[in-house]
This record gives structure tokens, C-alpha cells and sequence, in this order.
């Protein structure tokens, strides 16, 4: 059975799944948007861990517990701040999303839901952001058992409509 993949309309610090997607920045040590959402939900150990880690380069993907959260662990990924798309932003937004992926896989983690990397602060184009997205999970999952659903958890309806026109 192949992977299924979805979207929703979505806080994405209030999902059941085993590993949520957080856009950090190359720190690790918190910021604002989405980043900023799930280090509050998940409380100051999440802060704790990552301290621990050594920061992250862009693209490049690591994996901490969800403490507080509903989702069992984090998967914190670092997006290419977008410069006009010639400085290898596709290259970059691909690897964070194939990354991701790879972690969850080795995890054996059933769901993963991921928010839209780069396109919030970083200001990646959402309509091509999204297109990198599907089509990086679709060849990332065609062989691989784990994750078994992944979930492009968008946060307005105008990014939900564009996952859905990509999807279906
Ligand atoms: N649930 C789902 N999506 C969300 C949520 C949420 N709770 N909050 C925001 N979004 P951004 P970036 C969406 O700016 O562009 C931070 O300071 C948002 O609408 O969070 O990768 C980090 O520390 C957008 O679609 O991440 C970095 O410094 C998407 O999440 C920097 O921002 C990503 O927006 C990373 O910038």
C-alpha cells in the first residue's frame, strides 16, 4: 500500500500524529510562526533537548520528543530563506522535505504531518513551495514502508486550496 497523502486546514501543534514538522531556523533555539507555536505547546523540556543538538544546517533535518504536545516527537528542519529562486532555494526546500522523511522512516513513525516550510517568514512562494512539497514526499515514500499518511497541514485556506489542486 503506498503512502496516503492529504491536506488540511490546521493548527499543526494540535495533531495526533506520531511526528510533527517544525520550520526552525539553523539554531534550533525557537523563533516566531510555526516555530514559535510549538515550542510553547510542547513547554521548556523541547527547548531543553535542543540545546542539546547543535543547531541544524539548512536542509538538512533532526528529531526531538513532542513533550507536552499530542505528537510524539518533533522533526525540526531548516528552510532556504527565498532570494528570487537562483541561490538553490528548490534544492534546499527539497532536501528539508526528503530529510524529514528519511527520520520518520528510520523511526518507523506511521504520521507525519508537515506545515509549509519557508513559505511563512523565509518567503517562499507558496504555489511553488507547495509543488516541491508533494512532489518530494511522493518520491521520498514510493518504496518506503514508514511513514504510512503524511499530512500537508496548511494554515489558511488559500494555501489549503492549493495542496488540494496539487493532490488531486
Ligand atoms: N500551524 C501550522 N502552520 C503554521 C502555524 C501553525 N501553528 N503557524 C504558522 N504556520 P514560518 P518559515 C505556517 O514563518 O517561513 C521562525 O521564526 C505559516 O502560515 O513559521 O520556514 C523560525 O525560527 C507558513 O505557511 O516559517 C525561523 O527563523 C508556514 O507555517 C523562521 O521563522 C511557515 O511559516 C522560519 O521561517
Amino acid at each position: 500500500m503506498p503512502t496516503t497523502l492529504r491536506a488540511l486546514q490546521a493548527d499543526v501543534t494540535t495533531l495526533a500524529v506520531d511526528a510533527i514538522v517544525n520550520a526552525a531556523n539553523r539554531s534550533l533555539l525557537g523563533g516566531g510562526g510555526v516555530d514559535g507555536a510549538i515550542h510553547r505547546a510542547a513547554g521548556p523540556e523541547l527547548l531543553a533537548e535542543c540545546r542539546g543538538l547543535g543547531g541544524c544546517a539548512t536542509g538538512e533535518a533532526r528529531i526531538t520528543r513532542g513533550y507536552r504536545l499530542p505528537a510524539r516527537y518533533v522533526i525540526h528542519t531548516v528552510g532556504p530563506v527565498w532570494h528570487g529562486g537562483r541561490s538553490g532555494e528548490a534544492e534546499l526546500l527539497a532536501a528539508c522535505y526528503r530529510h524529514s522523511v528519511e527520520l520518520a522512516e528510520g523511526h518507523q513513525l506511521a504520521s507525519l504531518a508537515f506545515p509549509g516550510i519557508s513559505t511563512g517568514v523565509y518567503g517562499y512562494p507558496v504555489d511553488a513551495a507547495a509543488r516541491i512539497a508533494v512532489a518530494t514526499v511522493r518520491a521520498a515514500t514510493e518504496r518506503a514502508v514508514y511513514p504510512r499518511e503524511i499530512i500537508f497541514c496548511c494554515f489558511s485556506a488559500a494555501d489549503l486550496a492549493i495542496y488540494e489542486r496539487l493532490l488531486n
